[in-house]
C-alpha cells in the first residue's frame, strides 16, 4: 500500500491551498488503496535550524542524522522517511515558499541527506536509497497563472529539497494564480488528476 505524506504550508484552513490539497488526495484515494498522513505546519511547533551542522557530520550510513533540536520534528522526520509519495502545497509569499514551509524544508535538510559529490562536492545527496516522488500545488493571490515563470520560486525550492533530501523526483505541479480574484473550484480540478497520477507511479 503506498504511504502519501501531505504537508500544508498554509497560514490559513479551510482555504485555497488546505483545499486544493485535499482534493489531490481526493484523486488519491480514488485510485485505490493508499494511506495518507496530512500535515498543516501550521498546528506544528517546529524551531529554526540553528546551522549547527551535528546532522551534517554525522554517520553517512544512519537513514536519518541526528538533530540537536527536540520539538514536532521528531515525529514528523519518521513520517517523511516512511512515506513512498508527497504532496506539498504551499501559498506563494514574497514569490516564494511560505516561512512556516521554508523552516520545515532547512529542518528537513542535513537530517534527510548527507554531503555528495554532484553537482559540487560537499552538496546533499539523499540518504534513502528508496526512489519516491512528489506532486507540488502553489497558490498566488495577484499573479496570475501565465506569468508563473516570473514569480515563482516556490516550486523549484520545494523541487531541489525533495530531490536531493528525500530522493523524490516531482511528476507533476499546478500553480493556482490569481485567486484573490478567481473561484477556486477552477483550479480543483487539475488538483484531483494529480493527486490520481501520484498513484500510477
Ligand atoms: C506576506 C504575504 C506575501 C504574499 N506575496 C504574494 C506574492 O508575491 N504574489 C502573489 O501573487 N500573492 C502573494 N500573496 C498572496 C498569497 O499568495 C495568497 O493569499 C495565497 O496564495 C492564499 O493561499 P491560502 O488561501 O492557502 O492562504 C502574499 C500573501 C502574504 C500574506
Amino acid at each position: 500500500m503506498k504511504k502519501i505524506l501531505a504537508v500544508v504550508g498554509s497560514y490559513r484552513k479551510g482555504k485555497t491551498i488546505d483545499t486544493l490539497v485535499d482534493k489531490a488526495i481526493e484523486g488519491a484515494k480514488s485510485m485505490g488503496d493508499t494511506q495518507i498522513d496530512k500535515i498543516n505546519l501550521i498546528d506544528q511547533s517546529i524551531q529554526y535550524c540553528k546551522n549547527c551542522m551535528v546532522c551534517l557530520q554525522d554517520d553517512p550510513d544512519k537513514p536519518l542524522a541526528d538533530c540537536v533540536i527536540s520539538d514536532d520534528m521528531d515525529t514528523l522526520h519518521q513520517l517523511v522517511d516512511q512515506a513512498d509519495a508527497y504532496i506539498f502545497g504551499t501559498p506563494v509569499n514574497m514569490g516564494a515558499v511560505t516561512a512556516v514551509m521554508k523552516t520545515f524544508l532547512e529542518r528537513i535538510c542535513w537530517i534527510h541527506a548527507k554531503p555528495g559529490r554532484y553537482p559540487i562536492k560537499g552538496c546533499p545527496t539523499p540518504r534513502s536509497g528508496r526512489k519516491k516522488q512528489a506532486i507540488i500545488i502553489v497558490s498566488s493571490g495577484a499573479v496570475p497563472t501565465y506569468l508563473r515563470m516570473f514569480c515563482d520560486d516556490a516550486t523549484s525550492c520545494i523541487k531541489s529539497t525533495v530531490k536531493c533530501s528525500l530522493n523524490a523526483s516531482v511528476i507533476g505541479s499546478m500553480y493556482a494564480g490569481g485567486i484573490h480574484t478567481r473561484e477556486l473550484d477552477g483550479f480543483s480540478g487539475k488538483a484531483y488528476e494529480l493527486g490520481r497520477k501520484l498513484m500510477r507511479y
